[in-house]
């Protein structure tokens, strides 16, 4: 017998009811802001660090500061040679793999929803075999983690008129603080750090330490998809409040 449903064209088919498509739509418009967002603020170049009143607030985009460090002269933003690991392992993440496949290439739109393709390829063959270098990504990812953290900190220091640095906090010091906490809470729920920590054993009892480990990273693992959000926003508002403060639209308040 033929229905209503299958005389809809072959993409989208479905006899689902629900709004199905919201979410999809919603990863699109999301995922299409950030990405627009981060490539303005990668190509700037510039206006990434303040240093207003003492203040040392490094965006998250170009920590670690490679230019300061090895005193480096590119003919491009430095930032690309940052942002590869961390855009790699959310790229490659297993979560958004399954976000952006649905919501840029319909492949399928959503569960039990036609997508364009009759046959499931899997991630086997060239590019999504690339995929799997997943765990790469985030062993580099991990390491700008560190630098991120050591920035976080160094907001807490200002600089004295004298020279000295003294402990102060700023809105700028807070804002670094909680985007390096959500990009921790982030990537230590990674399947690949689940692995790291519980992979290989065939006895929890053996080995406790790491299975401690494993139910900490398992713990943040299920909430993988709301760290990935609350990440992903937290960066990007990092990036721009440094970005306004630098550019001179608003001096970061101090604290005490
Ligand atoms: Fe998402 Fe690794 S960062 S699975």
């Amino acid at each position: 017998m033929t229905t209503t449903t299958h005389a809809l064209p072959r993409l989208g088919r479905t006899e689902r009811r629900d709004r199905w498509w919201e979410a999809p739509l919603a990863t699109f418009v999301g995922l299409s802001v950030f990405g627009a967002y981060s490539l303005f603020a990668a190509i700037q170049g510039r206006h990434y660090l303040y240093t207003g009143g003492g203040a040392h607030e490094l965006s998250p985009f170009y920590s670690p500061d490679l230019k300061s460090l090895f005193g480096l002269s590119v003919p491009f933003s430095y930032a690309f040679l940052v942002l590869w690991a961390p855009g790699g392992l959310r790229l490659t993440c297993y979560y958004y793999r399954k976000a952006y496949y649905r919501s840029f290439f319909l492949s399928p739109p959503a569960c039990a929803v036609s997508g364009p393709r009759r046959r499931y390829l899997g991630e086997r063959t060239f590019p999504l075999v690339l995929q799997n270098v997943h765990r790469y990504f985030f062993y580099a990812a991990t390491i700008v983690l560190g630098f991120l953290w050591y920035d976080a900190g160094r907001s807490f220091a200002y600089r004295t008129p004298g020279g000295s640095l003294e402990f102060g906090v700023g809105i700028g010091s807070l804002v670094l603080l909680a985007n390096v906490v959500a990009l921790s809470l982030f990537t230590f729920g990674c399947n690949s750090a689940r692995h790291l920590a519980g992979g290989h054993l065939d006895c929890f009892s053996c080995a406790r330490a790491r299975y401690r480990v494993w139910r900490g990273v398992t713990f943040l693992n299920l909430r993988h998809r709301d760290w990935a959000w609350i990440s992903l926003a937290t960066v990007g508002l990092a990036d721009l409040y440094v970005r306004l403060a630098a550019y001179g639209v608003f001096h970061d308040p101090r604290l005490f």
